[in-house]
């Protein structure tokens, strides 16, 4: 027999192992293969602008040259959350190893002030903070976008600009889902808060936007070529006279003739005087994993490093995936760190945040005291009736990594879905809400439920509080992984679980993002699971345990990221299901 040759039996074991070997590809749970690419990959919500992404590596531009087309050119394909009118954060982590987080939050004007969307009885007006040119905050985008090229990137402004002014100009074809989203008046996975029934419902409220996107009610069909002429105008504009147009230039002046006509109270000095900044990004680590994410005004960064700090202390790869034990102790964990979220977190330019407190493994290991491992803790009193959204494509996030190593994890955001609704006349992109991320009553809770403290409320020239979380994971000093995600407060749980399903339960990335999620956020104390992600039996072990459950299920998140395989270095793009058009693309 050939096997009783040790040698060729040994032989054969070796050729099987590296036949038998592709990298993080056994699937523990069912999911698309990851996109391989050994060079560079862009994950991103939009299939279109991850191509716009690759081209630019494959031009020799590194992957925050990248990143500025690809954030352009989401605000010309995916106008439910890419965009010039709003603002985010921007992680970078070059191949050396040098670090930074740009905050390009928006801001609120000069004009704004605590009590702005109250009546005189001190009742918050009904979707003031959320709908119209009072909703917009100063936005950042175009500066964020600057600063990072000066810093990092090595392409002509000018050269990132064309891909995003050809796809206005010359149009680009109209997918299913935004077909569906701006005619049905629902998105597909059917969520939208706001008072107002869906996109269709909002962006008729403003001519503007009614006639560039809904066509005055002639809706775009499947494949129809949808141009954008005045948006292109703009894009030509920054093109020649570079990215201050959009704060002092024609740009400028016409995003304040608008507020003028429309009761909005931002100023051009407002707009010159807007300011991106560069903040050290937070540190923490678990499992011999470093976890680097964004600092406030992001909640996102520090709420993420308390629950990995408090959930370090249990083995819940041992406890298995989905089983009730874990997801009773990540429920648990949750509910403590927004409840920290509420009570601590703003802009820290305004408000002393503990950051180095509640980052700390001694505080998370003091929390850890207080949680029960057979009972739900009761958060606060919950309001029968109130609105728990968990909208996903009101934000967005992309990651890339190229060729080099250099890696960028970045999340912006028109706040909600199609932002404010009012679009610029004359210069054909959608202006931000992200004045409902403030604390405009406390106790109130804003439109993703949220209810906030004082350390949140509004201040002339303050960035609203954020959940907006885009993260690197480093495994041995090394780059390996990329994500974030949109969804309002559900951010932060998605990363989270994108974070453990691969650390503790061994996922590539794409199984990590597919994988089931499930969401608490303190107050409602409710949880929230996705369509299936939960079996009833899982649902009654919780409920023995004295968890409540929501009545509405959703969605949660559209997370985008790449992760590195360390043995053979290839990029591997995963892209959430969740996300109609979202794709990795590599070369
Ligand atoms: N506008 C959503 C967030 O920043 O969390």
């Amino acid at each position: 027999m050939f096997f009783r040759n040790r040698a060729f039996f040994l032989i054969f074991l070796l050729i099987f192992y590296f036949i038998s070997y592709i990298p993080y590809s056994k699937p523990q749970a069912a999911s698309l293969y990851p996109v391989y690419a050994k060079n560079g990959v862009v994950s991103s919500s939009d299939r279109i602008a991850s191509e716009v992404g690759v081209e630019i590596l494959k031009k020799g531009g590194n992957a925050v040259d990248a990143a500025i087309a690809v954030a352009l050119a989401l605000a010309v394909t995916y106008p439910t959350a890419g965009n010039l009118g709003g603002g985010g954060f921007m992680l970078i982590r070059m191949a050396d190893g040098k670090t930074t987080a740009i905050d390009y939050r928006e801001t609120a004007p000069a004009k704004a002030s605590r009590d702005m969307y109250l009546d005189r009885e001190g009742k918050v007006i009904p979707s003031s903070s959320s709908i119209g040119y009072l909703a917009v905050g100063i936005p950042g985008t175009v500066a964020g976008l600057k600063l990072a090229l000066e810093k990092y990137g090595t392409m002509k402004w000018q050269d990132l600009v064309e891909p995003a002014y050809r796809l206005a100009k010359d149009g680009f074809p109209v997918s299913y889902w935004l077909a569906h989203t701006l005619s049905t008046n629902t998105d597909l996975v059917d969520r939208f808060p706001r008072g107002v029934s869906g996109p269709r419902e909002l962006l008729s409220k403003f001519p503007e936007s009614k006639r560039i996107f809904l066509r005055d009610g002639n809706y775009y069909k499947v494949g129809e070529i949808l141009k954008q002429p005045e948006l292109a105008q703009t894009l030509e504009r920054l093109q020649k006279e570079g990215p201050d147009e959009f704060y002092q230039g024609t740009t400028a002046q016409l995003i304040v003739k608008d507020m003028k006509k429309h009761g909005g109270i931002i100023t051009l000095e407002d707009l010159k005087g807007y300011k991106p900044v560069v903040r050290e990004a937070l540190r923490g680590d678990y499992r011999g994993y470093e976890i680097i994410t964004m600092p406030p005004p992001s909640s996102g960064g520090i709420a993420l490093i308390e629950m990995l700090n408090i959930l370090e202390q249990y083995d819940l790869k041992s406890l298995g995936f989905n089983s009730s034990q874990r997801n009773h102790l990540i429920i648990e964990t949750m509910r403590r760190a927004f409840a920290d979220r509420a009570e601590f977190l703003g802009d820290p330019g305004f408000v002393k945040v503990p950051i180095k407190g509640l980052i700390s493994k001694n505080y998370a290991s003091q929390i850890s005291k207080s949680i029960n491992l057979n009972k739900a803790t009761q958060s606060q009193e919950i309001k029968p009736g109130q609105a728990f959204s968990y909208e996903s494509d009101s934000t967005t996030h992309f990651s890339i990594v190229d060729s080099m190593g250099n890696a960028v994890a970045n999340t912006y955001t028109l706040n909600g879905s199609y932002g404010s609704g009012a679009t610029v006349t004359g210069a054909g992109f959608l202006l931000n809400n992200e004045m409902d991320d403030f604390t405009a009553k406390i106790g109130v809770p804003n439109d993703y439920g949220l209810i906030q403290g004082d350390a949140n409320s509004i201040t002339a020239g303050k960035r609203p509080l954020s959940s907006m979380t885009p993260t690197i994971v480093l495994k041995d000093g090394k780059l390996f992984l990329v994500i974030g995600s949109p969804g309002g407060p559900t951010i932060i749980n998605t990363v989270l679980q994108v974070i453990l399903n691969v650390i503790d339960h061994n996922m590539n990335v794409q199984q990590a993002i597919d994988a089931p999620r499930f969401h608490h956020q303190w107050l409602p104390d409710i949880v929230v699971f996705e369509p299936y992600g939960f079996s009833l039996d899982l649902v009654d072990l919780l409920k023995n345990k004295g968890h409540i459950f929501s009545s509405k299920a959703g969605y949660i998140g559209n997370a985008q990221g790449v992760m590195i395989d360390p043995q053979t270095n290839f990029r591997l793009g995963g892209s959430d299901s969740r996300g109609a058009d979202a794709r990795s693309a590599g070369y």
